[in-house]
């Protein structure tokens, strides 16, 4: 899934509320001055998310916050440059019993997959572990090591006339991440969505014993009999099995696509989130309930002939002024405040308008956007991430979310839910909307539900059944024991999704309590942990919040004062919300079985 970020800009206009059209007018001109500034001001790249002293290393993750806010201590990091370096790594750690971790160069993943068990484990970073190792043109295949992000991957393949059909939206991750936690684009068609379905050939440096230096390399390779079990784990593997050191992708011949957004009611979406992704190759819908609306995108593969060179740089990826990002900041934490939903509704108009004459970010020849359909190909409109791009380190503009200026900071709730139950669990939200007309103008914000589609993988940590992934940002204050608007709405939602409608989590986002007891609904986890016993007996890859995801530990849920507040638990006690703040624990209005954190005010 992807980060649903405001456009950064248009959020200017939520200043604006008072609605005069001078203002507004007045405003504009101060968003088109800005980003011609902002494209003309060099960005700053994200942190390494490794900080090393002389008493040790600390880790987080590109947002600096996990889910329960503790910060992750190691006793040391190491950045291997080849494969025989790692396994030189891995072996020396597992001499010593050392826990490990595998760290990216960016860190994207929410849930606190990074930290290895302990205080005294090692991380073992993949920033060097770049190279692209082999293009076969013939073969439609491409080697790449684990550190490779997205963007190169998306690069690399295009030079050579190819493509990766499907991918997320955000060219920061890296191969070795994007199978760590299943990450994926939007597609029923082909093997669907996800990227790790497209590996046809995976390295992988595992534990050893004395005999082997105590590291081993698997080589797994569908064209050459290797064990489907060991494939089908090491494809989705929460970094549990080893140091993924090369993937191999299957990649197609280079295409073209063409994309329209389409603007509609969403009195049907519920019908038409069934059946859009049978009719378009790389459908996917935002939708917008507090406003009644959905985008439909409609974007097809065309001939090469098919003229337009269109580019897909998504507005909310860019990098963005720190000045603006802190006013965009102050706005939202003001109206959190006051509990100022109508302001959040009005900005959220102006921002989806915004953002709509913008065509978020496409451009038809990679200047300027004159209508669609978008044409152009795969490779320039299939991800995008300029904020990543960096000349300088001065922080005057950053990517939005980026922990060391004032910004964007947020819970994403991100699950899949399957195609047949899709359109009642849509009408549920509908019907909750209906009690609470302006109670998702917060995740409107922050650009809507953005609904995308996934199929079903023979990795027995995939995805069990073809399903919709639904992708849900919404405001987290600095305080953890403060609670949101609609906080109640946010959480019957994401209880909904997870026990009537047995959702699975994003395994890179998400909050605690998202995966207590998630296992269960894996058909074949015994599988992987069969091939977790014979690659790493000593569960030197795990720790305990693995442990505790994969259900060989109690409790991924941690109960004490106001944790609902922050998805650490479901509530059962007014204790768990804030009682101080006027947020009791109550059922939903709904899904009866939910248990949120409800606003009760004393005067109406
Ligand atoms: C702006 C933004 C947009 C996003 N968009 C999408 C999207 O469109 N679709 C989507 O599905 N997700 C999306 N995500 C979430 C993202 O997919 C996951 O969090 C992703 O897996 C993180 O990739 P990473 O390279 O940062 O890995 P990390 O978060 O650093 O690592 C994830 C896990 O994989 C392990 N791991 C990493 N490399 C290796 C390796 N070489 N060998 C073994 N284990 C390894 C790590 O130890 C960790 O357990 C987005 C996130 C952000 C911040
Ligand atoms: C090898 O492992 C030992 C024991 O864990 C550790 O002290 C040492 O620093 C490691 N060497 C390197 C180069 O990482
Ligand atoms: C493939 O593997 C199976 C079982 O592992 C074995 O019986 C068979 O002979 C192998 N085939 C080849 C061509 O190696
Ligand atoms: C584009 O190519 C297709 C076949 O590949 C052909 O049928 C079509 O006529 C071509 N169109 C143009 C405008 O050349």
């Amino acid at each position: 899934m992807m980060t649903q970020t405001s456009p950064c800009l248009s959020k200017v206009f939520r200043l604006g509320w008072s609605g005069s059209g001078m203002l507004c007018a007045s405003l504009h001109i101060i968003i088109i001055a800005t980003t011609a500034m902002i494209m003309s001001v060099s960005a700053t790249p994200p942190a390494d998310p490794i900080t090393c002293t002389s008493n040790g290393c600390t880790t987080t993750n590109s947002y600096g916050a996990f889910p329960d806010r503790s910060t992750c201590k190691v006793g040391a990091a190491a950045y291997p440059t080849s494969e025989e370096e790692l396994v030189w790594v891995v072996g020396n750690a597992t001499r010593s019993k050392r826990k490990m971790k595998v760290v990216t160069r960016f860190s994207h993943s929410i849930p606190k997959l990074v930290c290895p068990g302990g205080e005294e484990g090692l991380l073992v970073s993949t920033k060097y572990m770049t190279r692209i190792v082999r293009v076969d043109q013939e073969g439609m295949r491409m080697s790449v090591e684990g550190g490779v992000t997205l963007r190169q991957l998306i690069e690399e393949a295009a030079k050579a006339g190819m493509a990766l059909p499907y991918a997320p939206y955000w060219w920061g991750l890296t191969v070795g991440g994007m199978l760590g936690t299943g990450a994926h684009g939007s597609s029923l068609w082909g093997k669907g969505s996800a990227v790790h379905d497209y590996v046809e050939a995976m390295r992988i440096v595992i534990p050893g014993g004395p005999e082997d230096g105590y590291a081993r390399i698997r080589t797994l390779d569908v064209n050459a009999n290797s064990s489907h079990a060991e494939m089908d784990a090491v494809k989705v593997s929460l970094g549990v099995l080893g140091v993924i050191s090369q993937v191999t992708l299957k990649l197609q011949p280079l295409f073209k696509r063409s994309l329209t957004y389409s603007i509609m009611g969403d009195s049907n979406l519920g019908e038409q989130a069934s059946s859009f992704g049978n009719q378009h190759e790389f459908a996917d819908i935002m939708w917008y309930p507090s406003q009644q609306k959905a985008v439909y995108r409609i974007d097809d593969r065309v001939n090469l002939n098919a003229s337009g060179n269109g580019l897909y740089d998504f507005t909310p990826f860019r990098s963005t002024l720190s000045l603006i990002l802190a006013l965009l900041r102050s706005t939202e934490e003001l109206q959190e405040s006051l509990n100022d939903a109508d302001g959040k509704c009005n900005g959220a108009k102006l921002i989806s308008s915004t953002l709509e004459s913008f065509a978020y970010g496409l451009t038809n020849n990679g200047i300027i956007f004159t209508g669609y359909p978008v044409i152009g190909y795969h490779n320039r409109l299939q991800s995008s991430g300029t904020c990543l791009d960096s000349l300088q380190d001065d922080l005057i503009t950053a990517c939005p979310w980026d922990p060391r200026v004032k910004g964007e900071f947020f819970h994403q709730t991100t699950f899949s839910v399957g195609l047949s139950m899709v359109k009642s669990f849509i009408e549920d939200i509908q019907q909750l909307i209906a009690l609470e007309p302006k109670a998702l103008c917060g995740v409107e914000l922050y650009n809507g539900i953005l609904m995308r589609y996934v199929k079903a993988s023979s990795a027995y940590l995939g995805k069990q059944e073809d399903a919709v992934d639904f992708d849900i940002t919404y405001y987290r204050s600095k305080d953890p024991l403060s609670p949101r608007l609609y906080e109640d709405v946010l959480e019957e939602i994401e209880q909904m999704a997870l026990f009537k409608y047995d959702a699975l989590p994003h395994w890179g986002k998400n909050r605690n309590l998202a995966f207590d007891g998630v296992i269960k609904r894996y058909k074949n986890a015994q599988e992987f942990f069969k091939v977790k016993e014979m690659y790493d007996p000593l569960g030197l890859f795990s720790s305990e919040w693995t442990d505790q995801v994969l259900g060989l530990k109690e409790g991924a849920s941690m109960v004490r004062d106001g944790c609902a507040l922050e998805g650490l638990c479901i509530c059962s006690q007014d204790a768990h919300c804030a009682p101080n703040k006027g947020y009791f624990c109550r059922p939903g209005k709904v899904y009866k079985e939910a248990r949120v954190c409800t606003r009760i005010s004393s005067k109406t």
